[in-house]
């Protein structure tokens, strides 16, 4: 038994930033603090139901909601102190009104009894002097733990039953009829003219990839948009065809995504035709086939939805009726990054019922489409190599499940030589591995996204680093690039905002030719990679002992699949991963991942030449740093190579 102050540590509500609280629980441990972190979308009762065995609780809300969920804090606190004699401490912190003055936050959250009231985020070091003052103040005595705290195990229910198969015909029946019918829209696939809708071989992501590959003319150019009407959104798409839009995609709005169907439609009829859009996306199933399908019509290439959460199964029915060949996601890419309590068992079983539907479009009418996963994941600070192997489970699964054309992805992560050698062996290994597994036929091609995470606020920042980005891009061989635009610190783009996008993103693509790459650090990143990824895949086919996706949820549960950030409780929260000297994504405990001796000291070496340069020996300054430098601008160029730390 040992002695530590205990912090409680989670985000209330409809809130679902799960960064800032991980790096809090980091410095916390390292400060010597038992923390528990109960992450996202928490209510109340989470917080209170755990708070006796607490000396700390910190409540955080980053989305300016924070007044919807704490009516009933004042009340519900005096209940609990009358039960509870010892002391507390209770922090609200974050980004905590859209509306309110700093000064009246804070007077109103301290007369409803927290400590302390930060409206704004605030540094790790500003929280930690603050709360030993108070801890100091309320005299609270640290409490008594077992010294070696076990993780609570990650279980996930049914993972040992399921394989790999495809659904039956029959089975694929019985849940398209309950499928078509959660919404009114979902009837018009039953009479959907697919053959018309899909007529167009130049609309045919497929056709273009194949296309592109064997003319080797550089990547694809796509940006994004979303917006609620579908007369505007034509509009968009044809307006930036003209400015070198290759692949024309839509975004699913929030609402959609959460199947909040009549919010979305609420949300088409507040939008006026021509004016700015309600919604942060375009609803597929409020404007249903008929919408996809006038869109597709209206355009000269390939449409592609894009969406972010487990369940898309309407969503991708009728898109791909209306015309659309190809879809984002996957059973993992679309699960750990966006949810807290899906498990991945449900998510296999909504992501089989698309694959199944793709396989059908082919045995049906001869009509490929195509399946792209997310590799940005939670775009922040990700080793590449956790991205790949990601990408390879769900390759191998979606071939298995019948699908012939798949696009994997990454998200440039800013240090340029591991940035190529990503992409390289991201299109390598899936070849490697779709040919292991019998798919030697199989389409692959590669994404590459412009920066995902934190954009720096400065426009000229901004459009240097969305133009040497594509440089980065063009020398790595990606087929297609996600495009970024100067305004994406600040608010979602309109389409001006997205030529200019464009612009630098075209010009950046021809300046590659002129650039020299570093030859040799590229092999060195390549030579760790494959490395890396052949050690993680093969204990990810040991443990699936024949099914491949199994093998992934038992890696998520052995925390050998762990994605920093994930707000999912099925991923173990454990590895920790941060910028080296020059920039380039290192583990900070690679032990975690049953790697090799010799791989396991690179990266502490690594990381270990950062922090003494850094002049620290805490992990959590270093990430709060990498967390923040970007978007505050506060990087000479980019990328960061040789100069990220002088
Ligand atoms: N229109 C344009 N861009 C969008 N993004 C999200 N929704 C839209 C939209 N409706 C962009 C964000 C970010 C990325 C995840 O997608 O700006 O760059």
């Amino acid at each position: 038994m040992s002695e530590a102050f205990c912090l409680l540590i989670g985000s209330i509500g409809d809130d679902s930033h799960s960064v800032g609280m991980s790096l809090l629980e980091i410095a916390f441990r390292e400060a010597g603090f038992f923390v528990k972190n109960i992450g996202i979308m928490n209510d109340l009762d989470d917080f209170f139901n755990h708070a006796e065995n607490f000396n700390v609780i910190f409540i955080s809300c980053m989305n300016g909601h924070v007044d919807l969920y704490l009516k009933d804090f004042p009340l519900t606190l005096r209940k609990f102190n009358s039960r509870n004699g010892s002391a507390r401490v209770w922090y609200l912190g974050g980004n905590l009104s859209v509306q309110e003055g700093h000064e009246s936050v804070i007077r109103k959250y301290r007369r409803m009894g927290f400590d302390f009231v930060s409206p704004k985020p605030i540094s790790c070091r500003d929280i930690m002097e603050q709360l030993l003052k108070d801890l100091h103040h309320k005299k609270i005595k640290k409490k008594r733990i077992h010294r070696l705290v076990p993780d609570e195990p990650i279980h996930i229910a049914g993972k040992d039953i399921i394989d790999d198969s495809p659904l039956t015909d029959e089975e694929f029946r019985s849940q398209r009829e309950s499928v078509l019918d959660s919404w009114n829209t979902g009837q018009e696939v039953w009479d959907a003219d697919i053959k018309k809708n899909h007529a167009d071989a130049m609309k045919n992501m497929h056709h273009i990839i194949i296309n592109n590959q064997s003319r080797r003319t550089g990547p694809l150019v796509q940006p994004r948009t979303g917006v609620a009407h579908t007369c505007d959104e034509i509009d968009i798409l044809i307006f930036l065809r003209g400015k070198g839009l290759d692949i024309s995609s839509i975004q699913l709005d929030a609402a959609s995504r959460k199947k909040m169907f009549d919010k979305a439609q609420e949300g088409v009829l507040r939008t006026e035709k021509g004016k700015q859009s309600f919604l942060n996306g375009y609803p597929v199933p409020i404007h249903g086939v008929k919408g996809v399908a006038q869109i597709v019509h209206a355009i000269d290439n390939p449409f592609q939805i894009r969406a972010g959460s487990p369940d898309h199964r309407l969503v991708y029915e009728i898109a791909l009726a209306g015309g659309a060949s190809s879809l984002e996601g996957g059973f993992i890419c679309y699960l750990y990054p966006y949810d807290k309590t899906t498990s991945p068992v449900a998510s296999l079983f909504y992501w089989k019922y698309v694959d199944k539907l793709v396989d059908w479009y082919d045995k049906k009418s001869g009509i490929i489409i195509n399946r792209e996963f997310f590799g940005p994941l939670t775009c922040c600070l990700i080793e590449p190599a956790i991205p790949i192997c990601i990408n390879i489970v769900q390759a191998i699964l979606s071939a298995k499940l019948g699908v012939k054309c798949i696009s994997v992805g990454l998200a440039e992560q800013g240090n340029r030589s591991q940035d190529i050698a990503a992409v390289k062996v991201l299109d390598k290994m899936t070849r490697k591995y779709l040919v292991k597994y019998g798919f030697p036929g199989c389409t692959v091609s590669t994404v590459y996204h412009q920066y995902m995470a934190a954009f720096p606020n400065n426009r000229d920042k901004a459009r240097d680093l969305i133009l040497n980005s594509s440089i980065t891009c063009a020398l790595a061989g990606a087929a297609r690039i996600m495009t970024k635009t100067p305004v994406e610190s600040i608010h979602i783009p309109s389409k001006e905002d997205n030529a200019e996008g464009l612009q630098f993103t075209h010009t950046g693509l021809l300046m590659a030719a002129k650039e020299t790459v570093n030859h040799k650090a590229v092999k060195q990143e390549i030579t760790l990679l494959e490395k890396e990824v052949s050690t993680v895949m093969q204990l990810i086919e040991d443990l699936g002992s024949g099914s491949i996706a199994r093998g992934g949820m038992r890696a998520f549960e052995e925390g050998i699949l762990d994605i920093p950030f994930s707000p999912s409780i099925y991923n173990k929260g454990r590895l920790i991963t941060a910028r080296d000297c020059n920039g380039a994504i290192r583990f900070v405990n690679p032990e975690q991942l049953l790697l090799e001796k010799d791989i396991i000291e690179f990266h502490k070496e690594k990381i270990h030449r950062r922090l003494s340069r850094q002049g620290t020996l805490k992990i959590s300054e270093i990430l709060e740093s990498d967390l923040t430098r970007i978007w505050k601008n506060d990087f000479a160029r980019w990328p960061l190579d040789d100069h990220y730390l002088l």
